[in-house]
């Protein structure tokens, strides 16, 4: 099929505003900015940037996101309230192509429980608002939450007067993630057959994933005639997230003979814009999460590696290249020069400025002398670690010297830098007391961490992997720890997994002080 005989279909990205919701996943604004220009570079159509009037830091993302980001609409979520829609229009106002968000929720369990209103009270107030954000600006969105639960009757007739209103999108949202890929079909169906203004408008769809059926609902709504999906890098959302947009993507490029849609996403931007969300949300893939997970494209079986090396079709209805990953996972070493470095940066998906290039290059350079060989994994875990964390350095990592034995508490000397100066802590049984006892070597990194910066903290969460295979691998740590309320995550990357435990608590230190 010719991509001129397929239906377009619009990709709204909402990490920034429901992926950000997830549990942990929050942002700071370096890192929300370099999100929306990934984004931007992946194709998808529309940004969704924050709530503006929920909190200022939600206000300032939208209106910086708004400054900076060319050729893609941004979005800001609003209720339907005249004050929100102030607020979202403020923050959006010098957007290339601004679009306002509203929602109001409909169902019956909402109407009730929630809000205390009847049918028409809310008929008036979506009329009211939307028609209000509409003498702001052109594009305006609504949703009816909870679309799903609410009576067909009455979603006809909302969908029908904010259309007149002037809304030319329309969401229907499956807020809890209960509907099934018929029921969402039906839904769609009804409101194209029943809704007689329903050509002015885009019907979108926008799928929890609570029942596992995000993917699948949206794409049975693009079936039945939806022209927009609202999705998120990695699935990220609310509870278990919403659609994640790598899987509704691929599914319509590779199964565009059933769906006879296309989307203007640059698939190979796919694995690293998943990469770059993870890292910086702290929230990893699975291995085996689909288009994306490290094991998406491995073949382990021996019956399956046989029919790869005879023909890749056997057992491959995309190829790695399709959405980002290299096929060659070609090894560096300390002999590798710097245009070696660079080229395969590059094909990693990277475009480093030349002082970000000297700071990987030296980085891999003190690598190469720890490990035989570096692979693509230890490369992007240093562009993570070295260029993409954004947060000032206020303290930084410089050594420590450690001595543990079984059963015995261990003595620890950690030094920190802050500026120029240099900061020593030593650590043992003896030179309590601590808030809590202390345990093994990476609980004494923790507690000589909080003592040099004077930050007190609970670590919450404490996570290791290996970048790569090989016992000579970089681990990668993460930490979520508490600070008096406040929670913040920590990474850091090394040979040695106690001077990774070290940075990733120094990192999550830097997080609170910024
Ligand atoms: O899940 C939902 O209903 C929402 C709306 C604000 C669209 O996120
Ligand atoms: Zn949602």
């Amino acid at each position: 099929m010719s991509s001129d005989e397929l239906r377009q279909v619009t990709i709204f990205d909402t990490t920034l505003r429901d992926g950000e919701q997830s549990p942990g996943a929050s942002m700071n604004l370096a890192e929300k900015l370099e999100v929306a220009q990934a984004l931007v570079e992946l194709g998808v159509d529309v940004i969704e940037a924050g709530f503006p009037i929920s909190s200022p830091g939600d206000f300032e993302a939208v209106q910086k996101v708004a400054e900076i980001v060319r050729n893609v609409e941004v979005c800001g979520l609003a209720r339907s309230r005249k004050e929100d829609i102030v607020a979202a229009w403020e923050a959006l106002k010098h957007a290339e192509q601004p679009r306002i968000h509203i929602f109001l929720a409909t169902s019956p369990i909402h109407r009730e429980h929630k809000l205390r209103k009847s049918p028409e009270q809310l008929l008036e107030m979506a009329i009211e608002t939307v028609a209000f954000a509409k003498t702001l600006t052109p594009k305006v969105e609504f949703s009816p939450e909870d679309a799903s639960r609410t009576e067909i009757d009455f979603l006809c007739k909302i969908v029908e007067a904010v259309i007149r209103a002037g809304a030319t999108s329309v969401n229907i949202p499956d807020t809890v993630g209960y509907a099934t890929p018929p029921e969402m079909s039906e839904r769609i169906k009804s409101l194209i057959m029943r809704v007689p203004n329903i050509d002015k408008t885009v019907l979108s769809v926008h799928c929890h994933n609570d029942l596992g059926m995000a993917t699948a609902n949206s794409l049975a709504a693009v079936m039945a005639g939806a022209g927009q999906i609202e999705c998120t890098i990695n699935g990220l959302g609310e509870r278990a997230g919403n659609c994640a947009l790598e899987e509704v993507v691929m599914a319509m490029k590779t199964r565009s003979d059933q769906f006879k849609t296309r989307t203007n996403i640059i698939t190979n931007r796919l694995a690293p814009v998943s990469r770059l969300v993870s890292t910086i949300t702290g929230l990893r893939v699975p291995r085996n999460k689909a288009i994306v997970g490290q094991n998406a494209f491995a073949h382990e079986s021996g019956v399956h590696q046989d029919g790869m090396l005879k023909n890749r079709s056997t057992y491959e209805i995309m190829t790695p290249e399709d959405v980002g990953f290299q096929k060659s996972d070609l090894v560096l070493g300390k002999h590798s020069g710097r245009a070696a470095l660079i080229d395969r940066v590059r094909s990693l998906g990277h475009e480093l400025t030349p002082e970000q290039v000297d700071v990987v290059f030296a980085e891999f350079k003190r690598l190469a002398d720890r490990k035989k060989e570096v692979y693509d994994a230890d490369i992007v875990a240093i562009i993570e670690q070295r260029v993409q964390q954004k947060t000032t350095m206020t303290w930084e990592f410089v050594s420590y010297e450690l001595t543990c034995k079984t059963g015995q508490t261990p003595n620890l000397t950690l030094t920190l830098k802050r500026g120029d100066e240099m900061f020593r802590q030593f650590i043992s049984a003896a030179d309590g007391p601590f808030d809590a006892p202390f345990d093994g070597p990476v609980d004494a990194m923790f507690l000589a961490v909080c003592k040099l910066t004077n930050i007190k903290m609970q670590c919450l969460e404490y996570t290791i992997r290996s970048v790569t295979d090989g016992s000579d691998a970089q681990g990668e740590v993460s930490v979520y720890v508490d600070n008096s309320g406040r929670r913040e995550r920590g990474q850091g990357v090394s040979t040695d997994v106690f001077e990774a435990s070290a940075i990733a608590f120094v990192n999550a230190v830097n997080r609170i002080l910024t």
